[in-house]
């Protein structure tokens, strides 16, 4: 009996015979041979078919097989360096496991629309299969990253009872007899945790009720958010760089092949090393200014704003120092600057834009409840929050990366729905 494996194992198999389940990627026929382009989820292999060491019959309905068919191919492993994997297999005994109906995504231009409505069949194109693979490499090295350096995982709830992130992207849902919010982020559960651990992160699911048609916008999309207790700005920043720094290189070491496959230009993030710029808001709108002098001071940065920015660096580049005004209520101001907040936003190159936002915390019980008030969030959801600044309140900061913001860069795409197996958007809830 010949063993079972995978197509990315096979070259521990070289001139021996294994079996491989798939489905049928392509195939061409010539005479008496059927190359057979197999793909089981962990790469692609020819396997090349003989009519008469299969059989007439077999082979008569191999040949006559849709894409995407389900088959069973047993066979030798030989060494071919021109094939992509370095081999291909001489098929000696073959099985149908099913027989597929016309496939819809054919090799010729899609629609957007028409392959989303089908991307349950699209993620197995070579492509997306590549994006989700390095979207996988992407949060296997966020994790590996904080757990190699002391912080402890501590799971954020999904159901809130306030607002995190202003109340105008908030999703409302029954519950019982009240009311709940989706999560917009863990942060203010992640601040009563690195009270509790020193050093905290969480990864999950956030919602944010986006109203905007942007390629950086999802309604549902994952963020991993480190909290760190006895910490400010400039600590938060070398985290977030060494973070960023760490995960680039992990993908280039470990997904190559599939950098390849979407033509990403690796050049670029070959120099994605430590140190990464940093400048304040005022200098921002400077450069900002060169090119779009309608820019208003004050204002928060459009995505346009942020591509300009990005333009002037070959390394993402960290913004701080924004006007309080257009930050969140929980961020602390900079006693030096009383009206700037204590902030960051890594904006990556390329024009990818903001994919980090974080900052120090505001640590003071009576500041915090007045900017609760002034930015009228209801102050009971908030009275847990408020207990953290009575009991040992200590400086402490975090951020949160977004992980489709850094698939999409990582990945060279366009749009972040393709940084997400099933993307939820504003017109987008199916499949
Ligand atoms: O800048 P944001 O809103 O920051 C927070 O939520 C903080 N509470 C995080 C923290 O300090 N723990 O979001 C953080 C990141 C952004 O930089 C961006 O990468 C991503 O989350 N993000 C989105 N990604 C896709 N679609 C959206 N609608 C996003 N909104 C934010
Ligand atoms: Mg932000």
């Amino acid at each position: 009996m010949a063993v079972k494996t995978t197509i990315q194992e096979v070259g521990k198999y070289q001139d021996k015979e294994v079996t491989l389940s798939g489905w049928i990627y392509n195939k061409t026929n010539k005479g008496k041979l059927l190359f057979l382009m197999l793909r089981d989820g962990t790469g692609l292999i020819q396997a090349v078919m003989f009519r008469p060491e299969i059989g007439e019959e077999l082979f008569d309905e191999f040949t006559a097989l849709p894409q995407e068919s389900a088959v069973q191919v047993t066979g030798k492993i030989v060494e071919d360096k021109r094939a992509k994997g370095g081999y291909e297999m001489q098929a000696k005994s073959v099985e149908v496991v099913h027989v597929a109906e016309e496939y819809p995504i054919t090799p010729k231009e899609h629609g957007i629309e028409f392959l989303m409505d089908h991307r349950h069949l699209w993620l197995r194109s070579s492509k997306q299969h590549a994006i989700i693979r390095i979207r996988h490499q992407i949060i296997q090295s966020c994790r590996q990253f904080f757990d190699q350096n002391g912080f402890t995982l501590v799971d954020a709830p999904i159901f809130t009872p306030a607002a995190c992130e202003g109340t105008t992207t908030l999703f409302e849902t029954d519950y019982f007899d009240s009311k709940a919010y989706l999560t917009q982020s863990g942060q203010l559960y992640m601040e009563a945790a690195a009270m509790a651990f020193g050093k905290v992160y969480c990864f999950g699911p956030t919602f944010r009720a986006e109203k905007s048609k942007t390629r950086r916008h999802l309604t549902e999309f994952w963020m991993i958010e480190p909290e760190v207790a006895f910490c400010d700005l400039d600590q938060d920043m070398d985290l977030a760089e060494d973070m960023v720094a760490f995960v680039v290189q992990s993908v280039l070491e470990n997904r190559h092949n599939e950098l390849e496959t979407l033509e990403r230009d690796i050049s670029k993030l070959e120099a994605i090393k430590k140190p990464f710029p940093r400048i304040k808001y005022d200098q921002a709108v400077e450069l900002i200014k060169e090119s779009n002098p309608d820019f208003l001071y004050g204002d928060d940065f459009g995505a346009p704003d942020e591509t300009i920015i990005s333009e002037h660096y070959d390394r993402p580049v960290m913004v701080t120092h924004y006007p309080a005004e257009v930050k969140a209520f929980y961020m602390k101001k900079d006693p030096n600057e009383p009206h700037k907040a204590l902030c960051v936003d890594m904006l990556a190159p390329e024009g990818y834009g903001e994919i980090i936002g974080g900052g120090q915390r505001e640590d003071d019980l009576n500041i915090l409840l007045q900017k609760i008030k002034e930015h009228q969030l209801p102050k009971e959801a908030f009275r847990w929050y408020l207990d953290l600044r009575r009991y040992g309140s200590v400086p402490h900061a975090g951020f949160g990366l977004g992980i489709e913001r850094t698939v999409s860069w990582l990945c060279g795409i366009h749009h972040v729905r393709e940084a997400i197996p099933f993307p939820r958007t504003l017109l987008r809830l199916y499949p």
